[in-house]
């Protein structure tokens, strides 16, 4: 299967047959994950991973710890409660993402964005050994219970759990906003050099690969993404006065923004999946993507006059062009761990 198809024949799986998951399997894919992760952004987290029947009863409880410790919990149907143990019983693996938190909000932001990415990494190279999975966050899961038996410390922050399984059916795909209508330019009055016209990717180019990327898993369907491509020389100078790669345009990403603190970090971890397949797409194009989220998304002023809306956030900053990326070779291999519990 190439990977377009993989990109947009991936459904998020929530029947399972009930086969056991290798842990040697996970962990391999988990490494190739984590490797397809090319960025110099930071990248500090671990995961655990769930599949004896023992460990996923004592996940389940304390997942829905806080609906049945509560007052109200007792006029909550034993039916509800126990549809969400089933859930997890029935579920043959659960890996549960975890992230260094920072006090630096970009420190925070690239732990997060590098764990969201390479969960979708995962859910890519899962669905080609037959594997489904769901990105599983419900607001319950917020409890003392459940960051106890995960051992959430502070200085840590929960991503999200992956359930996992092999499966009979695929699910019918829900269809896709087309990227152009979450899409502005901000394009060259002037023409051109020919020179700089060579390293561009054209507007059309970029959508065509949009349009693979948001393919992305997105909560509740919202597609929460925002795309500007900023192909303005003048204003790609004032981005980075320095580019790596001469790459002359910039493909900056921004997330929608939910008032309800749960939807917002969903969409976040949405948009960080679709821009992980973009990049995975540039790169089979032979085109550089470099990613960053640079100091500046966070200051009062914006080195550009940018079309968003006050709501919304920039996730990513992709440097485009058609000059070969540089590979970025990390001092170290990527760091995870993989506990079985
Ligand atoms: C951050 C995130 C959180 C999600 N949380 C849930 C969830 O709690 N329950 C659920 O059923 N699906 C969840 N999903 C999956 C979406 O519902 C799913 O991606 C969407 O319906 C599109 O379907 P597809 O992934 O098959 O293309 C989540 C997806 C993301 C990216």
């Amino acid at each position: 299967m190439n990977l377009v198809q993989t990109i947009m024949e991936r459904r998020s799986v929530r029947k399972y047959k009930g086969e056991p998951v290798q842990v040697e399997l996970m962990n391999s894919l988990l490494q190739q994950a984590a490797s397809l992760w090319t960025s110099e952004m930071s990248s500090h987290w671990r995961c655990l991973y769930y599949d004896s029947m023992e460990a996923r009863v004592r996940l389940a409880e304390s997942m829905i710890a806080k609906v049945t410790g509560s007052q109200w919990g007792k006029l909550i149907p034993s039916k509800v409660t126990g549809l969400l143990t089933k859930t997890v019983l029935n579920t043959p693996a659960l890996l549960v993402f975890i992230a260094e938190d920072a006090a630096n909000e970009r420190q925070r932001d690239e732990n997060y964005a590098a764990v969201c990415s390479i969960m979708q990494n995962l859910q890519l190279l899962g669905w080609q050994h037959g594997l489904g999975m769901l990105w599983y966050t419900e607001p319950f899961m917020s409890n003392p219970s459940f960051f106890n038996e995960i051992g959430l410390k502070s200085g840590e922050r929960l991503v999200g759990v992956l359930n996992i399984g092999y499966f009979d059916k695929s699910p019918k795909a829900r269809k896709r906003t087309p990227a152009e209508q979450n899409w502005t330019e901000l394009a060259a009055t002037a023409k051109p050099t020919q020179a700089a016209k060579g390293q561009y990717v054209a507007s059309k180019d970029v959508l065509e690969a949009l349009n693979i990327a948001v393919w992305a898993p997105n909560d509740g369907m919202r597609e929460p993404w925002h795309f500007i491509y900023v192909t303005d020389h003048e204003a790609v100078a004032r981005l980075t006065p320095s580019p790596v790669n001469g790459s002359p345009s910039f493909l900056i990403v921004a997330a929608k923004k939910e008032a309800d603190p749960h939807k917002q970090q969903e969409d976040y971890a949405a948009v960080c999946c679709l821009v992980q397949n973009f990049q995975l797409v540039a790169a089979d194009k032979g085109w550089s993507a470099r990613r960053s989220i640079p100091e500046w998304i966070y200051e009062h002023q914006l080195p550009i006059s940018l079309p968003l809306d006050p709501q919304e956030r920039i996730v990513a900053v992709l440097e485009i062009g058609t000059a070969t990326q540089t590979p970025y070779s990390p001092a170290t291999s990527p760091t995870f761990n993989i506990a079985r519990l």
